[in-house]
């Protein structure tokens, strides 16, 4: 019996050694390398998107039986046991495009944004599990996650998918997503490499910013997620840095991403950012979504290109080697999906607890939050509270499990234009108010005339204005109003009731006209498809606040660091260009280095109990070590997150977040804190010797509750470092 069910096992791994899953990955690569034929490794190195898409000149395709209909399959080699890539959007839920798989839902998670918040790396390694499980439930074995671009303009049309304006925040939660998503077996993806911080003509951008300040911020960023992540693939971005699109952009994917942090995973082209055979020469190991490119250049003009010397046969070797070796690592091949039934219920828990520890209270005058149970009127005002919470819109955007979204089509123009569609998620802020305070009487009003609004605000003892902003892929937004008057709104409101609470669904800051006005803000973000009920969680104070600010609130667009949006009003096709001028200072760091105070600074977010921090030590051996005790002196348990930061590197003045630390804490509660700081958010990126260089002088240690509230101060002295880049990996 025993031989009979062993026999298949050894035949297998006598004529495919390489499914011998005791092997290195590299060494299992190298062996289906080594058996492939040119035609077979080609076949991997590009695919098409499983769609047909409602854009205007595209040419309609037909798919392969087991393609799964979505983002993105690449063929598989049969012969040798090598499935297909199927692949899917991606990091806020897996998404069904235009509902292509008839009745597929999946669980809509919060923003990206929101997760970042929550500054808890557990739950967005939580968060990528659950939709990694998802993804290959439904049989998809890559997941096109990671979004992490750092928030340099906000009014970023996709801030709400990324993880906010730090390298260290964003990159420590981009990684352990990562790491959630890949332990399911499926591939994932950190996105877009690099510097596609802005939407507006993304095909034609041309992002310019200094070598070494890429490397301090948005670079780093990604480096300290492939660090802690192992994402098996790197997607390029659709625009161009310094010149050269970042697909075709040798300097990132050869020098960079390969060469100077020894990247061993595959680059993947975002969808239709191609532009020629010779990205291959550059540093693109595959081509995605290749009907979205003028031509397929990864197919029968890259072989081609074999044949006629232009591109060495060893490279088209090492673009299969890097496909496979991650397959292998990952054990996409090993651990094949398998469609299975989804816990959604539980899921939905995971989504909830996202948004409760997400969301922020930004303001909470006179305490007037939490509204006690006693409560006998409120006023429930706009934003559609009584349908849904909005979410974000693009190749991000999930059809929830959890019932039926509102949706509507906004029309408009652009490539994107078929996507400019409000969806709000089924969770009903209105009926989760109406369930925390059974006995008091609750109206809702439509917030259409500030008028009406205001005159049943008049009669309630708190009114609650949802205001929304649709943010999304391919449009940065012109800048940071609320839209369609409900600025207005809110005044009419807070004019006729000094109990108006306001609860922001934006992707992104806002500008506050009216906030002196205004007692009580919370900042919801998209909050997904349970965030209604958090939100009323948090109303009620069922739940205690504790989401913290990825992303600075600016008192006006004059204090960013530009203006005026850049490139607003061009032809789509249009050549555009951006200087990134604040080069590694994106966001706080910008602001503290010209003095502008923000309307909420990063980091900031209140809690219905009281924190304090104490016994703050500061030493140096290698790097600088500190520690600190915090303790809850309120009488609510919550959750808390202190952050230090560096406010002067041997003499300089500057403002770094150099740790952080979620911490829950009961009445009375204290814990001790310890922070061992990565040297290179102490030093500066020499392009010459391609080193991270830590000069010798006084470190100066702040520990805040936010960019820009100092609790203590300390120092300690660091003898000068010299780190080479990749030395981490
Ligand atoms: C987006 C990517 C996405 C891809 C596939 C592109 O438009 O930029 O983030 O993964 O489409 O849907």
């Amino acid at each position: 019996m025993l031989m009979t069910a062993l026999a298949p096992v050894s035949r297998a791994a006598e004529t495919r050694p390489w499914m011998n899953s005791k092997s290195s990955p590299d060494r299992r690569a190298d062996m289906v390398v080594a058996a492939m034929t040119l035609d077979e490794m080609i076949s991997m190195l590009h695919g098409i998107m499983p769609l047909s898409l409602p854009i205007k000149g595209l040419p309609q395709i037909s798919f392969p039986k087991d393609a799964v209909p979505g983002a993105g399959y690449v063929a598989g080699v049969d012969r040798l046991g090598i499935p297909a890539l199927r692949e899917t959007d991606a990091s806020l839920g897996v998404t069904n495009p235009f509902g292509v798989r008839k009745g597929d839902v999946a669980t809509a998670l919060p923003a990206g944004l929101a997760l970042s918040a929550t500054f808890n790396p557990v739950l967005a390694y939580k968060a990528g599990a659950l939709v990694g499980l998802e993804a290959w439930s439904k049989g998809f074995n890559v997941l096109l996650s990671g979004g992490m671009n750092l928030a340099r303009d906000p009014r970023n049309g996709r801030n709400f998918e990324y993880l906010g304006e730090d390298p260290l925040l964003a990159g420590t939660m981009a990684g352990e997503e990562v790491r959630g998503t890949q332990d399911q077996h499926v591939i994932s993806t950190v996105k877009h490499f690099a510097i596609n911080s802005n939407e507006t003509n993304r095909q034609t951008l041309n992002a310019r910013i200094a070598r070494s300040a890429a490397r301090e911020s948005d670079l780093l960023a990604f480096e300290i997620a492939i660090e802690r992540g192992r994402p098996g693939a790197v997607m390029c971005s659709y625009n161009k840095v310094n010149g050269a699109y970042a697909c075709g952009n040798a300097w990132l994917l050869n020098t960079v991403l390969k060469h100077d942090w020894g990247y061993p995973g595959w680059v993947m082209s975002d969808w239709g950012a191609v532009h020629g055979t010779d990205y291959a020469l550059r540093g693109l190991d595959q081509e995605s979504g290749d009907q979205l490119d003028k031509k397929v250049w990864f197919g029968a003009a890259l072989k081609n290109a074999v044949e006629r010397g232009m591109v060495p046969i060893a490279r088209i070797r090492d673009m299969a080697h890097r496909i496979l070796r991650s397959m292998f690592a990952v054990g996409v091949i090993d651990h094949p999906p398998v469609k299975s039934s989804i816990d959604y219920t539980s899921h939905a828990a995971t989504a909830l607890e996202i948004a409760r520890q997400g969301i922020v209270l930004l303001k909470n005058d006179r305490s007037l939050l939490p509204i006690g149970p006693g409560i006998q009127r409120v006023a429930v005002i706009g934003g559609l509270a009584n349908l849904g919470v909005l979410s974000g819109g693009g190749s991000s955007q999930v059809i929830p499990s959890n019932g039926e979204v509102t949706k509507i089509p906004v029309g408009g123009r652009g490539m994107m234009a078929a996507f400019r569609v409000q969806y709000f998620d089924p969770s009903s802020p209105l009926s989760a108010i109406q369930s925390a305070f059974p006995k008091a009487r609750i109206d809702y009003d439509s917030g259409t005339f500030p008028a009406d609004a205001a005159a049943l605000a008049a009669h309630c003892d708190v009114a609650i204005v949802f205001v929304t902003r649709h943010e999304l892929e391919g449009y940065d937004i012109p800048n940071l109003q609320l839209p369609q008057g409900q600025d207005e709104l809110i005044d009419a409101v807070a004019t006729s009731n000094h109990n108006t609470i306001v609860v922001l669904e934006t992707g992104n800051p806002v500008t506050m006209p009216w906030l002196d006005k205004v007692p009580a803000v919370l900042a919801a973000w998209y909050p997904g498809q349970e965030g209604g009920q958090a939100i009323a969680d948090i109303l009620s104070g069922k739940i205690n606040p504790s989401g913290h600010l990825p992303i600075t609130f600016p008192r006006s667009e004059a204090d960013t660091v530009r203006p005026t949006l850049p490139n607003l009003g061009l032809e789509e096709t249009d050549d555009a260009a951006i200087d990134y001028t604040e080069g590694a200072d994106v966001g706080y760091r910008w602001y503290a280095r010209n003095h502008h105070v923000p309307l909420f600074a990063f980091g900031h977010g209140l809690s219905y109990t009281k924190f304090t921090y104490y016994n703050l030590r500061v030493s140096a051996d290698s790097t600088l070590r500190i520690a600190f005790s915090i303790r809850n002196i309120g009488a609510r348990p919550g959750a808390d997150v202190p952050q230090v930061y560096l406010t002067s590197a041997a003499g300089s003045p500057l403002l770094r977040l150099i740790g952080f630390q979620r911490v829950n804490l009961q009445p009375g509660e204290s814990r001790s804190v310890a922070v061992v700081v990565d040297p290179r958010l102490l030093g500066k990126f020499d392009e010459a010797s391609k080193r991270w260089i830590v000069s010798a002088g006084t470190y100066k240690v702040s520990l805040r509750k936010s960019a820009n509230d100092s609790v203590a101060n300390g120092a300690a002295y660091l003898k000068a470092l010299s780190i080479p880049e990749g030395a981490h990996h």
